[in-house]
């Protein structure tokens, strides 16, 4: 049997996130430059865009660029930039036609207006689409999304929209970037660290997280369904006992 025939399709995560990681060691290892190892993590995204597609995900979020990446050198960034535009420009056609729909999280605004100019493109040319909704966070970290957050609540509250007894987890979900995403079921780290890096702190609370040795660059559909059929193994407990949700 396929690790792929070994998914049960009716308990499928409705939404998988990845922070894509390992890149940089994965070209340094080789003795090519940094880049080199972002290159070759484009095959990896179309891998599991693909093999999300496949089975059925709904939802797919690829970390793709964080806040803090703004730190890195100045040719890194830029290279990445370039990567994506490139990579938005090349995969737009293939995406339509498997009716995935483009959604961002982040700060849009702070991206170069190639990127977002790109981005728009391609958000309006898969606007329609039906299947996999492909999340990519671009100059996104948690820690901005949720103060963004309070201070766009605080706005409400001061212009008598919303007052304080309304302030409840699921009206602060409204105004976070992430508000019509149901949350993720399963979190996959690549490369063997075992870190959030600042992603979806608050939409992570009762994630699986899933931790794999794998560098970007290597991980394929199939090491996605090894992910699920992992997941799919896990009792998930909300906080109750075992009895309680056997029950
Ligand atoms: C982490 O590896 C990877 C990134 C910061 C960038 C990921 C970007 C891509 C795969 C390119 C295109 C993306 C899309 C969505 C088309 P790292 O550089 O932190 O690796 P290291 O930990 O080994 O240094």
């Amino acid at each position: 049997m396929t690790i792929k025939e070994q998914i049960d399709r009716d308990r499928l995560p409705r939404h998988v996130a990845i922070i894509m990681d390992g890149n940089g060691r994965w070209a340094l290892s080789q003795g090519n430059q940094r880049i080199f190892g972002h290159e070759h993590g484009v095959e990896a995204v179309r891998s599991v865009v693909e093999g999300a597609g496949e089975v059925g995900i709904g939802y797919l979020t690829l970390y793709a660029f964080s806040t803090e990446n703004w730190l890195r050198p100045r040719e890194e960034v830029d290279a990445l930039m370039n990567l994506l535009v490139q990579a938005i420009n090349d995969e737009t056609a293939s995406l339509k036609k498997n009716r995935v729909k483009l959604l961002t999280i982040g700060d849009f605004d702070s991206l170069p207006p190639v990127v977002r100019e790109k981005l728009a493109w391609s958000l309006e040319e898969l606007r329609d689409c039906d299947g996999l909704r492909l999340i990519i966070a671009l100059s996104y970290s948690a820690r901005w999304e949720i103060t963004r957050a309070a201070r766009l609540l605080a706005d409400d509250v001061r212009r008598g929209a919303v007052c304080d007894a309304d302030i409840v987890p699921q009206l602060f979900d409204k105004y976070l970037t992430t508000k019509d995403i149901p949350d993720p079921e399963l979190l996959i780290r690549t490369s063997g660290e075992f870190r959030i890096s600042n992603f979806l702190l608050w939409q992570i609370a009762y994630s699986e997280l899933y931790f794999t040795p794998v560098l970007w660059p290597d991980f394929r559909k199939e090491n996605l369904f090894e992910a699920i059929v992992d997941y799919q193994q896990r009792e998930r407990r909300f906080g109750k006992t075992s009895q309680q949700v056997g029950t």
